[in-house]
């Protein structure tokens, strides 16, 4: 084998962190690489380089680093040889991250790690830094000539891609101006996620399902994200943003994505991204005026949750008093296309709510004809199709069955699929598959500009006009309910929120996962 290459024959790598010393290198950035090393995916010739204003010593850093480690790694508490053999890779460099000084030095000191491997080594370049410095880091790094090599130089960036579609564009231009798109990784974490790429085997390595996958024979969709927690210790940043930029416009937007786009012709990262974006595309404007009838917003109060009394979203720490931002949305979008007119897609997320639960749930219409007498059913329901992405993973196909008796009797029954069950494997957490992914350089899992500008532009009309006029009734949810009872207000008759699935309690998790 050559020594250069990992199993996956990685090139040499050097992974700048810009915020080395900040709690996404702590909590998810480090854990990830050191589990990606345990598996050998990782090249012989690897650096991290952890960059940040505070001064710190290597060793310091790497005492802090290894106690994340400790606590996130999906291989538990790090074996000390293991620890010891990953952490002489990482060292720190102090810096402003808005001082050309900086990306000078650093620049320098990559120059010095590929003159002792002997080797040009890949240069990625992670800003974990507060959202202020997405706009400055890339102008630097371009300045001091460090994005200039197209194929050897990558940009990792997360949301919150932009506040807003305009902000989101003047970023996306300053990315553009010293990256090259295809040096540019956007990550939604939620693309990272086992079952939310399970979505497009199921849906295209199947032609089960693929058929039915339309207006035909779909009545409706619903996309929930359900959180039981509230927004813990991020109360500053959370103030500003609210539920509808933080979760819809990327993840619920990347589930409906992948629900609804056409199927690929290849396993292309920019083919897929093309389906995914003409969805947003398709997705039927919603006027300002509509807003009422497209979307709710909610905010929680004071309520109960595991039994124990939770404070109000007013009441958490960096969260005005009198704040009108919304931790609950919910929206009916439609997509004007032939595969979907006219089928609603209910998408709803939300904080403090009474059962963790990412589903996507498939209601499929009625049979043409009841053919069975009317006392023949023990509540009968069409079929329904769960995609159940967490803390539950699996699918879930409910239908109808007779029940056994001399009389015929239809009853609902689930048929299930359960990762834990049939995979032997534990899913790795989402950023591993996504740093693997950008060390790789496949950006198949990531974000494109265009596609980030069209789910801001999307959820423009909703952000405009819930700003222009303030809620009068927030809070207007109890914690640890699932939210206003006006989400219930948005859907068309004979169409519900599906109690989250019960595979939970069929199918015990076992692993960790993100
Ligand atoms: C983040 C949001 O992007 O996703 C958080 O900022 C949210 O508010 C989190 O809690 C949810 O991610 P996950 O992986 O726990 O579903």
């Amino acid at each position: 084998m050559n020594p250069m290459k990992t199993i996956d024959g990685l090139d040499p790598i050097i992974f700048v962190i810009f915020g080395g010393a900040g709690d996404l290198a702590w909590r998810k950035l480090i854990p990830a690489l050191f589990d990606l090393a345990q598996d050998r995916s990782q090249p012989a010739q690897f650096a991290i380089v952890a960059v940040d204003r505070i001064k710190l010593s290597d060793d310091a850093l790497r005492r802090r680093l290894h106690d994340g480690v400790n606590q996130f790694s999906r291989f538990g508490k790090a074996k000390t040889a293991a620890w010891n053999q990953f952490a002489q890779h990482i060292q720190y460099q102090q810096g402003d991250f808005t001082k050309l000084q900086t990306y000078t030095a650093l620049g320098k000191q990559c120059a010095k790690l590929e003159k002792e491997w002997r080797i040009k080594a890949r240069r990625i370049f992670y800003m974990a830094t507060p959202p202020s410095m997405f706009g400055e880091i890339p102008k630097y790094l371009g300045q001091a000539g460090l994005s200039r090599d197209r194929d050897w130089a990558r940009i990792v960036i997360e949301k919150p891609i932009g506040y807003d579609l305009e902000s989101a564009r003047a970023l996306n231009a300053i990315l553009a101006a010293s990256f090259d798109e295809s040096q540019i990784f956007r990550i939604d974490h939620y693309l990272g996620k086992e079952t939310v790429q399970n979505i497009l085997a199921f849906r295209f390595a199947n032609p089960l399902f693929e058929p039915l996958w339309n207006r035909r024979y779909i009545d409706y969709v619903t996309i929930t994200v359900a959180e039981t927690v509230g927004v813990e210790h991020r109360g500053g940043y959370y103030d500003h943003a609210g539920a509808l930029r933080d979760m819809v416009q990327n993840h619920l937007m990347q589930l409906l994505c992948l629900v609804a786009m056409e199927p690929m012709v290849s396993f292309e990262a920019d083919e897929i991204r093309n389906k995914k974006v003409d969805v947003l595309h398709a997705a039927r404007p919603i006027h300002r005026d509509a807003v009422p009838q497209c979307a709710v917003r909610g905010q929680y109060g004071p309520g109960r949750a595991d039994g124990k009394k939770v404070p109000g979203y007013r009441e958490e720490v960096g969260v005005a008093r009198d704040s009108q931002t919304e931790t609950f949305v919910a929206l009916k979008l439609f997509i004007d296309n032939w595969r979907w007119q006219d089928v609603p897609f209910y998408l709803r997320t939300g904080k403090c709510l009474p059962q963790q639960a990412s589903e996507i749930s498939i209601q499929f219409r009625a049979v043409p004809h009841q053919s069975f007498p009317p006392e023949a059913s023990l509540g009968w329901q069409a079929s329904r199709l769960i995609l159940a992405i967490q803390p539950v993973e699996g699918i879930v196909l409910g239908f109808q069955a007779k029940y056994p008796g001399p009389k015929v009797q239809l009853r609902p029954v689930d048929m299930r699929f359960s990762y834990h069950e049939s995979f032997d494997a534990p899913s790795p957490d989402a950023y591993e598959t996504l740093l693997w992914d950008v060390m790789k350089g496949d950006a198949t899992l990531f974000m494109r500009a265009d596609q980030v500008e069209a789910a801001w532009q999307l959820v423009m009309p909703v952000l405009e006009a819930w700003q222009a006029a303030s809620p009068s009734d927030f809070p207007n949810y109890a914690a640890g309910t699932w939210g206003p009872e006006d989400a219930q207000r948005l859907l068309s008759q004979g169409h519900s929120w599906p109690a989250p699935t019960e595979l939970a309690a069929k199918c015990p998790r076992k692993g960790k996962h993100s």
